[in-house]
């Protein structure tokens, strides 16, 4: 089976491929025998996996109890975090047990943050079933909530011990989450792995999926690896966010994250080539990789009613806002731009 360890302060394995849900209970029983499992997830993945994980877990011996909120972003607040807590107290969850995680990004940020928070921390372990979440929010530690002050605004790094990648459960995923998370994959290779990104450009990723997942987890990994607390190259992790979030915000989150940051990277790379700054041909490979799944890459309003929202990004430090641009595709880099300058930066 495919293992990526992450070398993290307490180093933990990501495993990738086909049955893992069936294998979770013997695997999370190797690792931590005398606990009990508390399983949370949203109502969606409860009724195509939740069965199946329970008995695995419960095959192994494991006592396990369940928790499962409403599926969506709408979940990803402070009161489910409430539910959860009460749910671990009367199910009697202490110190030695653990939670698990079983589902897309909402429920792995919410479940993480729910162990980083309960009775000062507890062990978690991430089954993630959207391509999204086993790309990318799986990987990392960065667990929270959304707040009416925005999103991803109260959370902690907290390190998984485990993080079971199962390739099966995405048979069922709707083909607009799947997106999502190819977005995300086309990312990784425009920054890091020109060969990663001509592979997704030629429409291909389902024909090479565990491949795909593989080496995105472990560019992360190698990222997360080299600056856990997120304070310099892992910003470039956020290629094509500062305007993705903009445009999200923006449409009040009809347009999804994924097809946000698409747009966000044809955006800038085309702004970035048109100022000289990043090799002729890349927007253009940027864009024949998002309509290979049928992403679009324009905005279709003004640039410039972003900038308000391009401001109120926590990943902006003081004056100037750090932009990351392609050199060429496979390699990028930070580019702060003073606030004042933003407008004109971005051709607005
Ligand atoms: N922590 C991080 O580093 C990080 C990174 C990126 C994104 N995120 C967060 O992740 C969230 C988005 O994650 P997401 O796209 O996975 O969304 P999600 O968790 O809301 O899942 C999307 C939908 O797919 C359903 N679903 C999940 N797995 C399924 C499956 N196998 N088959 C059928 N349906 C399935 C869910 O019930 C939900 O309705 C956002 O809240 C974002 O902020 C966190
Ligand atoms: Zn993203």
């Amino acid at each position: 089976m495919p293992t990526i360890t992450v070398h993290t302060a307490a180093p933990y394995d990501i495993l990738i491929g086909q049955g893992l849900l069936q294998s979770a209970g013997a695997r999370i029983r190797a690792l931590r025998p005398k606990a009990k499992a508390a399983v949370i997830t949203d109502d969606r993945v409860d009724g195509l996996y939740g069965t199946a994980l329970i008995r695995s877990l419960e095959s192994a011996g494991i006592e396990a109890v369940k928790f499962a909120f409403p599926n969506g972003e709408g979940s990803k607040n402070l009161s489910t975090m409430q539910d959860i807590y009460r749910f671990l107290n009367e199910s009697g969850i202490t110190r030695s047990d653990l939670l698990i995680a079983l589902g897309g990004g909402v429920v792995g940020d919410v479940t993480g943050f729910a162990a980083a928070s309960w009775l000062r921390g507890i062990d978690f372990v991430q089954i993630p079933t959207t391509f999204l979440a086993m790309i990318d929010s799986s990987v990392g530690g960065k667990t929270g909530v959304d707040t009416a002050e925005g999103k991803n605004l109260v959370g902690a790094f907290w390190q998984p011990v485990l993080v079971l990648c199962d390739s099966a459960t995405l048979s069922t995923l709707p083909q607009e989450n799947f997106c999502d998370g190819v977005a995300e994959a086309i990312k990784y290779g425009a920054i890091f792995d020109e060969a990663l990104f001509d592979l997704l450009a030629s429409g291909a990723v389902k024909e090479h999926l565990e491949q795909v997942i593989r080496r995105c987890v472990d560019l992360k990994r190698e990222t997360v690896e080299r600056d856990e607390r997120d304070t310099g190259l892992r910003q470039l992790l956020n290629f094509g966010h500062t305007l993705g979030h903009a445009i999200e915000r923006q449409s009040g989150y009809a347009v999804s994250h994924g097809r946000a940051v698409g747009i966000g990277m044809a955006e800038i790379t085309r702004r970035s080539e048109a100022l000289g700054l990043t090799a002729p041909g890349s927007a253009a490979k940027i864009e024949r990789a998002l309509a290979a799944y049928g992403m679009a890459d324009r905005y279709d309003g003004n640039l410039c009613d972003l900038v308000p929202a391009m401001l109120g990004d926590k990943k902006r430090h003081g004056a100037s806002l750090t932009f990351i641009l392609l050199d060429k595709i496979g390699r990028a880099r930070l580019h702060p731009v003073p606030v004042s300058e933003i407008g004109p930066f971005i051709g607005a």
